[in-house]
C-alpha cells in the first residue's frame, strides 16, 4: 500500500472491469453521461442485477425441503458466512439484514444503548443522519446525554484527541463514521478504538462504512469494533437491502428474533436469496480483479488483494483528478475552482472531491454540470439532511464530485476539460 498517490490498474485490467458495469458511459434514455456521484449511489456490476433477477423468478421457500428450496437456503448461509468472513474480516459475531444501511444503524444503536450500562453516547458531528438520528433518538428515549465530536476543519475528518475528550467511564456507546461521505477523508478507528478504549476498556463501539466499505479492506478483527455497516446499492451491487456486522456481545443482547433460532440469528421473516446472491456476485468479482495479482490463494486473500488494488487505482484517480497532467490541469489548478478540507497526503482519502465555483451557487453548478452530461450532486446547509454536516465541516456547502475504480484517466481528463469550460464561462 505503499503508493502515496496511488498506483492506476494495468489498461489491460481496466478494460475488462469497466465492460462489467452497466451504463457507465451512457444511460440508455438520456445518452452520453460521466457518472461521478458514485457516494450517492454506485454504478453497478451487470451480474449483480443479472444475479437479482434470476434469483427473484423462483417461488420457492427456502424453509422447504426441495432441491431448490435447499438450494436457496444453502446460498443465503454460504453467502451470510462470506459477508462475515470476508467482506468483515470477522472470525465471529453475527450478520444484520434490514431493507437498508439506515435501519441496520438504528438496529445497532438501539441495541446497544437501550442495554448497555451508562450516562452517554458519543456520536461525530458530520456523521451521516443515519447514524447520528439513531443515537440522539436512542438517547432521548433511554435518557442518557448525547455528546458529539466535532470535526477537524482542515482535513473534513474526526482526530483522536478529540474523539478521546468526549469519552469517559459513563460512555455506553462510540459511534464515528469509517469515512466521511462529503469530504472523503478516512477515520483513523484503529487508533479511535485504541484511545477510546484506554479510557473505558469495555466500551462499545460501532462504526458506518457505507461510504468506506466499496473502497477499502474491512477487519472487524484488526479494529476491534462492535459494529460495522454497508449498503450493496453503494457497493457496485443492488438496492433494497443494508447489512451489519456485530460482534458476539451485541448479538448476545436481547433482540427480536423467533424464539425458536439461535441467539445469533437476527433474520426475522422469509430471506430474500436474490440480495445473497448478488452479494456473491460482488465478492466474486472483486476476487477476480485479486486474482490479477496473485494466484492459487483463498478467497479471502483474493478478496483483499482485489479491494487493494482498488483501492490504490482510486487514489491515483483521486490525485489526477486534483493535479492533472501537463496539458489539463487539476482541480486544484483550474481558475475558480475551489477544493474544499484538501489535504496535501492523500493516502487518508476515498475517492471523493468537495469542490465549489467562483460566483455559482451550488444547485446551477449542478444543473450545469447536468447540462455538459456530467452527474454530480451538492450537499449544502439549505437541505435538512446535509445542514449539520456542512456547517461542521465550515462551509455552506459543496459539489460532491465521487467518480468510481471503473473510471479511468480519460474520464477524469473529460471532467476537469468541463469544468474548467464552466468556471471559464461563468467568469465571462
Ligand atoms: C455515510 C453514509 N451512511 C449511511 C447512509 C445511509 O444509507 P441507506 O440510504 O442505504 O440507508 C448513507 C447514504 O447516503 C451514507 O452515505
Amino acid at each position: 500500500m505503499n503508493y502515496p498517490n496511488g498506483l492506476l490498474f494495468p489498461n489491460e485490467l481496466q478494460k475488462k472491469i469497466k465492460e462489467q458495469f452497466c451504463f457507465v458511459d451512457v444511460d440508455p434514455d438520456y445518452g452520453e453521461r460521466l457518472f461521478f456521484d458514485n457516494s450517492g449511489g454506485s454504478l453497478r456490476l451487470k451480474k449483480c442485477v443479472e444475479a437479482k433477477a434470476y434469483y427473484e423468478q423462483f417461488p420457492d421457500c427456502p424453509e422447504r425441503i426441495h432441491e431448490r428450496s435447499v438450494g436457496l437456503r444453502k446460498l443465503v448461509d454460504d453467502e451470510t458466512r462470506e459477508i462475515l468472513e470476508i467482506v468483515f474480516g470477522a472470525k465471529s459475531g453475527a450478520l444484520i439484514t434490514e431493507l437498508t444501511a439506515s435501519q441496520t444503524m438504528f438496529h445497532m444503536v438501539g441495541l446497544i444503548v437501550e442495554n448497555i450500562p451508562g450516562t452517554n453516547a458519543v456520536v461525530s458531528a458530520i456523521e451521516h443522519p443515519s447514524a447520528f438520528d439513531a443515537i440522539e433518538f436512542y438517547c432521548k428515549k433511554a435518557g442518557k446525554e448525547m455528546r458529539v465530536v466535532p470535526a477537524n476543519k482542515k482535513t473534513g475528518g474526526i482526530d483522536p484527541d478529540e474523539v478521546v475528550r468526549y469519552v469517559d467511564e459513563n460512555t455506553c456507546l462510540l459511534s464515528i463514521m469509517s469515512a466521511s461521505n462529503i469530504s472523503g477523508n478516512i477515520m483513523n478507528i484503529g487508533e479511535i478504538v485504541n484511545r477510546a478504549r484506554a479510557i473505558k476498556p469495555e466500551l462499545y463501539i460501532i462504526s458506518d462504512a457505507v461510504q468506506h466499505a466499496p473502497h477499502c479492506i474491512m477487519n472487524v478483527e484488526k479494529l476491534k469494533i462492535d459494529g460495522i455497516n454497508f449498503a450493496p446499492y453503494k457497493f457496485f451491487g443492488v438496492r433494497g437491502c443494508g447489512f451489519a456486522y456485530v460482534s458476539d456481545r451485541v448479538a448476545a443482547l436481547p433482540h427480536h428474533k423467533l424464539i425458536a433460532k439461535d441467539q445469533k440469528v437476527f433474520e426475522l421473516g422469509t430471506c430474500t436469496p436474490g440480495n445473497f446472491a448478488a452479494m456473491r456476485e460482488i465478492i466474486d468479482y472483486v476476487c477476480e480483479i485479486g486474482r490479477y495479482f496473485i494466484d492459487d490463494a483463498s478467497r479471502k486473500e483474493l478478496y483483499n488483494k482485489g479491494m487493494e488494488a482498488i483501492h490504490l487505482h482510486e487514489r491515483a484517480l483521486l490525485y489526477h483528478m486534483l493535479e492533472g497532467t501537463n496539458d489539463i490541469p487539476g482541480l486544484r489548478h483550474i481558475d475558480g475552482v475551489t477544493v474544499y478540507v484538501d489535504t496535501k497526503d492523500i493516502t487518508s482519502r476515498d475517492l471523493i472531491a468537495a469542490i465549489g465555483i467562483d460566483g455559482m451557487n451550488f444547485t446551477e453548478t449542478v444543473a450545469e454540470y447536468q447540462r455538459h452530461g456530467v452527474t454530480v450532486y451538492e450537499r449544502v446547509n439549505t437541505s435538512i439532511y446535509s445542514k449539520r454536516i456542512v456547517e461542521a465541516l465550515g462551509l455552506s456547502g459543496a459539489i460532491r464530485v465521487s467518480p468510481l475504480h471503473c473510471h479511468d484517466t480519460d474520464d477524469i481528463d473529460k471532467f476537469l476539460k468541463i469544468t474548467a469550460d464552466i468556471a471559464k464561462s461563468n467568469k465571462e
